[in-house]
């Protein structure tokens, strides 16, 4: 998968080359180039930005250097010229999804980190101040799928941090970036639930106990242990994600023995 992230803090996204996200890049299973969008700017002071439109505070992505760079990657480019593999040649190919983070986007769900991973680019543009000139978004949908996507329902300065959480959430599911798939079925988000809680050794740590059925060895119990723990758990945390689950399949907490 390739994927190009527009920026004015490049640096931002270094921690990328870290963990497993950084060796997914070495394998070669992960293609990621970081621009920066004042690369696109024409003027001596490399202005990216300007003041709203009808008054208020703060200000807003200027349209030009933000045009400039989304055809610029669109084409593979960054500002100084082609990076990477040129793009496969127009064969009726579905347009690559421009993901732009926003506190007005749809929430990011694991379901939606799965849908990303299938997909062969993705264009990450990461707006500051009050966001990106409405304009931008309109005039790329013209040869991209533009998706607004939110980290949660608070405020952050920026979108390069859930660039990056994005990255990282969608990296983790590309085949062969995590050494064993089956650790992939069993987390939070998965089957609708959260995880169960989890332990390791000793087995008795400050008057703690590990629980007894985790040392049992007896594989169905602790199986049905964690079922048990991982439905309580979200019944009192996320009783939205229980709902939803039975919403969307009546049959789904009958016991599987
Ligand atoms: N930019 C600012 N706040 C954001 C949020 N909650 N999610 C994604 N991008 C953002």
């Amino acid at each position: 998968m390739r994927v190009d992230v527009v920026t004015i803090f490049p640096d931002y996204l270094a921690p990328l080359q870290l963990s497993l996200i950084g060796r997914a890049q070495r394998l070669g299973l992960l293609d990621l180039h970081v621009h920066d969008l004042r690369g696109w700017t024409e003027d001596r002071h490399r202005t990216v930005d300007d003041t709203p439109a009808g008054g208020g505070a703060g200000m807003v992505m200027l349209p030009e250097p933000w045009g400039r760079a989304l055809d610029a990657v669109h084409r593979c480019e960054g500002p100084d010229g082609p990076v990477g593999p040129l793009p496969p040649a127009g064969d009726g190919a579905e347009p690559p999804l421009l993901l732009v983070p926003s506190p007005s986007g749809r929430p990011l769900d694991q379901s939606t980190a799965h849908a990303l991973a299938a997909e062969p680019r993705l264009v990450v543009a990461c707006g500051r101040y009050e966001g990106i000139d409405e304009r931008v978004l309109v005039d790329a949908a013209q040869r991209y799928r533009v998706q607004p996507f939110s980290l949660g329902d608070y405020v952050l300065n920026g979108g390069e941090v859930a660039a990056l959480a994005l990255v990282e959430a969608v990296g983790r599911l590309l085949p062969g970036v995590v050494g064993n798939p089956d650790s992939l079925l069993e987390e939070s988000h998965e089957q609708g639930l959260l995880e169960h809680p989890v332990y390791t050794r000793p087995p008795r740590w400050r008057d703690l106990d590990v629980p007894d059925v985790l040392l049992s060895g007896h594989h169905g119990q602790v199986a049905r242990w964690r079922r048990e723990q991982g439905l309580r758990r979200t019944a009192r945390r996320r009783p939205d994600l229980l709902a939803a689950l039975v919403a969307r399949d009546p049959a789904a907490l009958d016991a599987a023995d």
